[in-house]
């Protein structure tokens, strides 16, 4: 075929080492030793429990929220509400249609980064000088009607088990946009004539799912599950099965996020790092992958609408508090992401 076909195809077939393909130059490779023997390089994220947000502890909270966007870009949501069931359905699911023969995957790999189905291997095979351990499924999930029929059909509980998880992980972030904004000072008395748009924005905005599936690796300290990025959109709402692999970038160190049961890992990603005009942080990270255990996760990544420019919020901007981005749009971004081969840079940088 005219497509790689992916890492999990590598390990059915009992591979031993990692294809040349897949080897990072040296500078760009893990340390794992480094890891195994610093202990304290595993970071417990700030929590913030969702069910005391909408409590009377709520103006805490608010604040441990601001924090942990200013600190770490990072945070985990405990207590979120989404039943167990449905996000247990959506795993399940996932795994199984990571499990269809190859064949069954490929009908829905496709170059084109903008369909609403896609399925493929590292990022984009077009572009990637070397490759990612990674085999991804990314479904568009907005407007559901139109997206829908593109679905995979199998497994055949897989539509109905993303369409439920999806609308509940929707659900959540808005709420989490909330606390965010209220966080920042933004809604209530300040934004008033604004605040009806402010939120069909939000609610109209783009989301993609994209499950991540990264299979056990021979040479785990040559290769990396995803290499150092930062999220374009708003927010990202992850759900990681209890296998650990995400490090983020603090203080100069990559950490590993311990997985925390039953949680959301959230960050802050691009689009609310220019929103907040530098106030939160839309940080750097990275998957590892390891020798003995597969891991997989679902990202459900939420922005503006694809035609919106976002710039510094104009509350967020005076006289002691300069603007420090440039406007940006989508089509900024897609032309960015074209030229920045072969090396992935961060796209928040060029918009300083
Ligand atoms: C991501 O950065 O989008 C995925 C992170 C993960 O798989 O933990
Ligand atoms: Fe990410």
């Amino acid at each position: 075929t005219r497509y790689q076909k992916g890492v999990r195809h590598l390990c059915e077939n009992g591979i031993t080492s990692v294809p040349r393909k897949y080897i990072l130059p040296v500078s760009d490779r893990p340390n794992l030793n480094e890891r195994q023997n610093l202990h304290d390089l595993n970071l417990k994220l700030p929590i913030i429990d969702f069910a005391q947000l909408q409590g009377p502890e709520r103006s805490q909270v608010l604040k441990n929220l601001a924090k942990a966007c200013e600190e770490y870009g990072f945070f985990q949501v405990t207590n979120h509400g989404i039943p167990m069931g449905v996000i247990q359905k959506m795993i399940d699911a996932c795994k199984r249609f990571f499990d269809l023969p190859f064949e069954d995957r490929a009908k829905y790999m496709s170059a084109d980064m903008s369909a609403p189905v896609r399925y493929g291997t590292s990022f984009n095979q077009k572009n990637d000088g070397v490759f990612c351990w990674r085999d991804f499924l990314k479904l568009v999930c907005n407007p559901l009607s139109d997206v829908l029929p593109y679905w995979p059909t199998s497994p055949a509980d897989l539509r109905e088990a993303a369409v439920t998880y999806s609308q509940q992980a929707k659900f959540l972030y808005i709420k989490l946009v909330e606390a965010v904004l209220e966080s920042l000072g933004l809604v209530g008395t300040t934004m008033k004539e604004d605040e009806d748009n402010v939120w069909k924005e939000f609610q109209d905005g783009s989301h993609l799912m994209v499950v991540n599936c990264y299979p056990s690796c021979p040479q785990p300290d040559l290769t990396l599950g995803m290499p150092p990025h930062s999220d374009y959109g708003f927010l990202t709402i992850l759900l990681q099965d209890e296998v650990e692999g995400l490090q983020i970038q603090s203080q100069g160190k990559w950490v590993t996020v311990e997985p925390l049961p039953n949680s959301f890992v959230v960050n802050v990603g691009d689009h609310l790092e220019i929103f907040s005009n530098g106030r939160y942080k839309s940080v750097l990270h990275r998957v590892l992958v390891n020798s003995s255990k597969s891991r997989m996760s679902v990202a459900s990544l939420h922005s503006f609408g694809f035609d919106r420019v976002v710039r510094p919020s104009s509350k967020l901007v005076d006289e002691a508090n300069p603007r420090r981005y440039k406007d940006t749009d989508f089509s900024s971004f897609l032309e960015y992401v074209s030229s920045c081969e072969p090396k992935r840079k961060n796209f928040l940088e060029s918009r300083k």
